[in-house]
């Protein structure tokens, strides 16, 4: 009758909005890789001019890749002939690309709510109502081993939610938090973090190890409004979605805005900016909402992982200072255990190194936070693969992702009790 028309045709209107409404049209993505300091200088030159988005910063002999507007492509060509880079043309239509994920999402939108009822298939990326509606239903299917943590709401008023995973949820174990979708456009982090809650908590009997003994805390998406704001309106957006004192910017870089030599380098007080630090230090409520919560909960976690993409790297601290954390040594040989089974489990090696040294410096992220301010021993920001898609890794590329990064934690468990 007339109330199934009309919940029909609200249906659509969801779906509808879910297909992002900011135009990439023409937009391209390059990849270069800079030989000598003076090339990167000079790609660095192009950074802040609008239109130019670097998705991996450039180093010197390693790829980097940017994402450049119609408007801003005569001046970065020149820029990159004129330094005698050649670059690769990554898409030269990034709506196109756009197109594709969006249709995937569309098509999986309608087929998708039934399969989320049931367990985590990796075959697309879900909304953020979805995960937590999942989060919801396997602590009520599983009251023996999930426990939910409300730690607060967010900007626009959506609850984040940290699943505890555990044999026994009250025995106050030692600890691993693993959070992801820090940056809203990376959507292969949560999707990640999703599937190892997932089967922390739904396997009944393969991982049991995994859950023995050990606290998992397990934020799947640190940025709800930014990642939800990805799939209404702009895929690319990276930062929450705070108002700013910039009429027509918005957001912060939560990964800036940790009290902890905050804003001191490769950050910027500029709200526009990409990488703006905030209006001071936990200025976003979301990095406030975890900080209460690592704080409180400090002395029992001995592991903090942070789920990014892309570009294969496991980084420790710091990425405040060139230099290394005292006990850079076991930070390495930790990340060495979970790369080489991530490696076996079959993906592509990841660099491993400080945060400074292997990628770029920047001030305020969480895992700093973490090991600096908490005292959290073990810290680690996981860059996981983007191949040549970046932040739009088709949805196909998920589960084996999932699957290789799962093996890496249990490494990294094993780690844990390791050294307890
Ligand atoms: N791509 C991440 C970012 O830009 C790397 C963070 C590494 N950690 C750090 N404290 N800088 O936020
Ligand atoms: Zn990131």
């Amino acid at each position: 009758g007339l109330a199934g028309l009309l919940l029909v045709l609200q249906h659509h209107q969801v779906d509808g909005q879910a297909v992002p409404a900011k135009s990439y049209s023409n937009f391209t993505v390059l990849r270069v890789s800079p030989a000598t300091q003076e090339q990167v200088t000079g790609l660095l030159s192009l950074d802040g001019r609008p239109g130019v988005d670097w998705w991996t910063p450039p180093r010197v002999g390693a790829p980097a890749d940017v994402m450049v507007s119609p408007e801003a492509r005569d001046a970065v060509l020149q820029q990159m002939n004129s330094l005698g880079l050649q670059w690769e043309v990554l898409h030269s239509d990034l709506q196109q690309h756009n197109g594709v994920v969006d249709r995937e999402l569309a098509a999986a939108q309608l087929a998708g709510r039934v399969a989320a009822d049931a367990y985590i298939d990796n075959k697309r990326y879900f909304l953020y109502d979805e995960i937590e509606d999942y989060i919801k239903r396997v602590a009520e299917n599983h009251p023996n081993r999930v426990k939910v943590h409300d730690i607060g709401r967010t900007f626009e008023g959506r609850r984040m939610l940290v699943v505890h995973v555990s044999n026994c949820p009250y025995c106050n174990y030692t600890a691993i938090w693993v959070d992801a979708g820090i940056h809203a456009r990376e959507w292969i982090a949560p999707a990640t973090a999703l599937f190892a809650l997932s089967q922390l908590a739904e396997n009944e009997t393969a991982h049991a190890d995994m859950r023995e003994q050990l606290d998992w805390y397990i934020l799947v998406v640190a940025n709800p409004d930014g990642y939800q704001f990805t799939h209404t309106t702009d895929r690319m957006w990276r930062k929450t979605r705070s108002t700013t004192s910039m009429p027509g910017c918005y957001g912060a870089d939560p990964n800036r805005n940790f009290d902890f030599h905050w804003n001191e380098v490769g950050a910027s007080k500029n709200p526009c900016s990409e990488t703006f630090a905030g209006r001071n230090a936990f200025s976003e409520i979301e990095a406030k909402n975890i900080r209460t919560f690592l704080w409180d909960n400090r002395l029992k976690i001995k592991l903090y992982i942070s789920y990014h993409s892309y570009g294969n790297f496991i980084l420790y601290p710091w990425g405040y200072t060139a230099e290394n954390p005292k006990d850079w040594q076991t930070l390495k040989s930790v990340a060495m255990k979970a790369n080489e089974a991530m490696v076996r489990a079959g993906s592509e090696p990841y660099t491993i190194g400080s945060s400074t040294q292997t990628l770029y410096a920047a001030a305020g992220g969480s895992d700093d936070w973490a090991k600096g301010f908490a005292g959290i021993p073990l810290s680690y920001t996981i860059e996981l693969p983007g191949y040549k898609f970046g932040f739009q890794l088709p949805t196909s590329y998920i589960d084996a992702v999932a699957r290789q990064s799962f093996e890496g934690l249990r490494a990294f468990a094993s780690e844990v009790k390791r050294l307890r």
